[in-house]
C-alpha cells in the first residue's frame, strides 16, 4: 500500500492556510493527502497543530480573510474554485461534516427535529412529515429509544454528548460520500463512543462512506482508520497504513505520541509545540527531538515516500 489512496475521492495538494492578524501566521503548509472511496483516513496530532483548519479549508468554512492556497479535488471538482452556490450544494449533501463544537452547530431557538429535518427538506425536497419521520429513524439508529420525543427537545435541554449524537445522525442522513468528523467522540461517555464507532463502521461497510476522522483518541483511530496522517505544527510529518503505523511509527514525534499513551507508560513528549507565528528554523520538531543533529536545526525536511509510507525526517533519506 502506497501513502496515496487508490480510487481517489478527495485529493488535497499543497494546501497552505494563513491568518492575518497583527502578524500573518501560517497555520498549514504543504498539506497533501488523498482519501479513497470508502476509506477512513485519520488526522492526529497535538492540540493546535491545524487539524480543524484542514477540515474547514476543505469545506471552505474558514473566515473570508484567511489566505488559502493549493488544490482540493473532490469527485472531479476543484473545491477551492467553485462558486459559493455550488460549494453549498456539496456541503451536507456530498460531504458531511461533524463539527468539533456541537453547541455552535445547533441553533438554540429551533427544536432538534426541526433542525435535523431542514437539510432533508432543502436538499432532498422531502415533505415536512416525511423528513421528520426520517429524523426519528436516524435517531433510533443512533440508539435513542424514545427518538420521537427527542425531536421536540431544544438543544439547551440536552447534554453536550446528546447534541453531538444528534449532529452525527444529521450528518449521515443525506448519505454523503465523504464524512469529515472532527473529534466526533468528544463529550461522549464510553458507551456512546462504542455506539459511535459501530455507527461509523456501519457507514463504511453498508454505505461505502469515506471518512476523514480527526481525533485525539488514538485507540478510536486504531480501531477505525485505514491510514493515519500525523500532523505537527501545521505539517504532515508521517502518513502510513494504520496497522504499520501503530506497530512501528517512524518519525520521532509519532514515536513520542504513541509512547504518551497510558498503555505505553504515559511518557509525555517533553516541551511544547512551537507558536505558529514564530516556528523554529529547520525541522519544526527539532527543539523537542531526542535524535536531532545540527543539520536538523538548519534545514527543513520534505515529506518523503519511504516504501509504503511517507515521513518528514532526515533520519529517513
Ligand atoms: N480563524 C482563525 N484565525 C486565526 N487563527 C486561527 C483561526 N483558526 C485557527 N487558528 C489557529 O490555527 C491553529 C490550528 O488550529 P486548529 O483549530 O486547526 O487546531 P487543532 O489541531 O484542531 O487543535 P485541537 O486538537 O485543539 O482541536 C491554532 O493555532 C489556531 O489558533
Ligand atoms: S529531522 Fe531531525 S529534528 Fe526533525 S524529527 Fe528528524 S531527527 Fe528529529
Ligand atoms: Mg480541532
Amino acid at each position: 500500500m502506497k501513502p496515496h489512496a487508490t480510487n481517489t475521492l478527495l485529493e488535497v495538494r499543497d494546501l497552505e492556510v494563513s491568518f492575518q492578524g497583527i502578524k500573518t501566521i501560517t497555520a498549514l503548509s504543504g498539506i497533501s493527502f488523498s482519501i479513497g472511496e470508502s476509506e477512513t483516513l485519520a488526522l492526529v496530532g497535538e492540540t493546535g497543530c491545524g487539524k480543524s483548519v484542514v477540515a474547514h479549508a476543505i469545506m471552505r468554512l474558514l473566515p473570508p480573510e484567511s489566505g488559502v492556497k493549493g488544490t482540493v479535488e473532490f469527485g472531479g471538482k476543484s473545491l477551492l474554485e467553485l462558486r459559493e452556490k455550488e460549494m453549498a450544494e456539496i456541503r451536507g449533501k456530498e460531504i458531511g461534516i461533524i463539527f468539533q463544537n456541537p453547541s455552535l452547530a445547533l441553533n438554540p431557538v429551533y427544536s432538534i427535529g426541526h433542525q435535523l429535518a431542514e437539510p432533508l427538506r432543502v436538499n432532498r425536497k422531502e415533505k415536512k412529515e416525511k423528513a421528520l419521520s426520517m429524523v426519528v429513524g436516524a435517531l433510533k439508529n443512533m440508539g435513542f429509544a424514545n427518538a420521537a420525543e427527542y425531536t421536540r427537545y431544544y438543544p439547551s435541554w440536552c447534554s453536550g454528548g446528546m447534541n453531538q449524537r444528534f449532529l452525527i445522525a444529521a450528518s449521515t442522513m443525506l448519505d454523503p460520500v465523504l464524512l469529515i468528523a472532527d473529534e466526533p467522540g468528544k463529550g461522549l461517555d464510553r458507551k456512546c463512543i462504542s455506539e459511535l464507532e459501530a455507527e461509523l463502521k456501519k457507514l463504511k461497510v453498508e454505505k461505502k462512506t469515506a471518512l476523514l476522522l480527526i481525533s485525539h483518541d488514538l485507540g478510536f483511530v486504531q480501531r477505525l482508520a485505514d491510514r493515519v496522517a500525523v500532523m505537527y505544527a501545521g505539517e504532515i510529518i508521517e502518513l502510513a497504513e494504520s496497522s504499520s503505523f501503530f506497530e512501528r511509527p517512524l518519525h520521532p514525534y509519532s514515536k513520542g505520541l504513541l509512547n504518551s499513551l497510558p498503555e505505553k507508560g504515559f511518557i509525555p513528549i517533553p516541551g511544547f509545540s512551537p507558536p505558529l507565528g514564530n516556528p523554529p528554523s529547520g525541522c519544526k520538531f527539532h527543539p523537542r527531538c531526542p535524535l536531532r543533529e545540527k543539520s536538523c536545526t538548519e534545514n527543513h525536511p520534505e515529506l518523503k515516500e519511504i516504501g509504503e509510507r511517507a515521513v518528514r525526517c532526515f533520519l529517513y533519506p
